[in-house]
């Protein structure tokens, strides 16, 4: 079973409401959620998450959240829920990216709750997952992403894997310009599809989504998604402008 591809925008802390409604309906116009065995994603800040979803429908794109609270409700200021964000027209989550990892606290145990609580509402969810340079080069890396994926990701049933992708980003590729090679790329991947093999077997794994993300660029995701454990890319910088975003699209 072929897997499908999966381009994911995150537009970070990029863009008012007016520039976001405006990106959609370009995103919209240029036809992109409609390439077969291509699923496309847009994770606009929250402020337009409702608008940017408006403004996408029926253009097959989806709309997801940069990060949630894993409470349904209550007094936690400044944050918002899994049904909030469904509400306003999300349908995935990314949870643990790094700058929420490397800025805002996020650990593998508050991944998790966040993990539960998106899929329990229904929503889909990507979890981030990467090593930092100093980690990469101590020759930690394999142990880094297994303890982010297997930690982040507990409880979790083989069912509810169904609806999980993982992106694999490494923290020292991020808005640098500096790419893992496609192979650096492919033997984390590979690994992170022996590690979910081994915690929900061979189906769940074949299954799995894997992203690359870090600084993909239109001239450098071809040769990433030509790796047989590469299933797509999250993308920030590129993905903030609709030509170089639909060049990703059709890598
Ligand atoms: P970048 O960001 O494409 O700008 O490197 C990737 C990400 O943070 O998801």
């Amino acid at each position: 079973m072929a897997r499908p591809k999966l381009i994911v925008g995150n537009w970070k802390m990029y863009k008012t409401v007016a520039e976001a409604v405006a990106m959609a309906g370009s995103l919209k116009s240029l036809g992109l959620g409609g390439r077969a065995g291509v699923h496309v994603g847009v994770c606009p800040p929250l402020t337009c998450l409702h608008a940017v979803a408006q403004a996408l429908r029926g253009s097959g794109i989806e709309v997801g959240s940069q990060n949630l609270h894993w409470e349904r409700e209550g007094a936690f200021t400044g944050e918002v829920s899994a049904a909030m964000v469904k509400e306003a027209g999300a349908t995935f989550t990314l949870v643990a990216h790094s700058e929420r990892r490397q800025l805002f606290g996020e650990t593998n145990a508050t991944a998790n709750r966040k993990v539960r609580a998106a899929l329990a509402e229904g929503l889909s969810v990507i979890l981030c997952v990467g090593e930092r340079l100093e980690e990469r080069e101590a020759g930690r890396t394999f142990e880094v992403v297994r303890d982010h994926l297997l930690g982040s990701l507990e409880g979790v049933d083989s069912a509810a894997m169904a609806r999980v992708a993982v992106a694999y980003e490494p923290v020292w590729a991020i808005g640098t310009g500096r790419t893992a090679t496609p192979a650096q790329a492919q033997e984390v991947h590979a690994h992170l599809r022996g590690l979910i093999q081994g915690a929900w077997g061979s189906a769940v794994a074949e299954a799995a989504v894997i992203q690359y993300g870090g600084s993909v660029k239109p001239d450098n995701v071809r040769e990433l998604m030509a790796q047989p454990d590469i299933d797509g890319a999250l993308v920030g910088g590129a993905s903030l402008k609709p030509d170089s975003f639909g060049a990703l699209v059709h890598f």
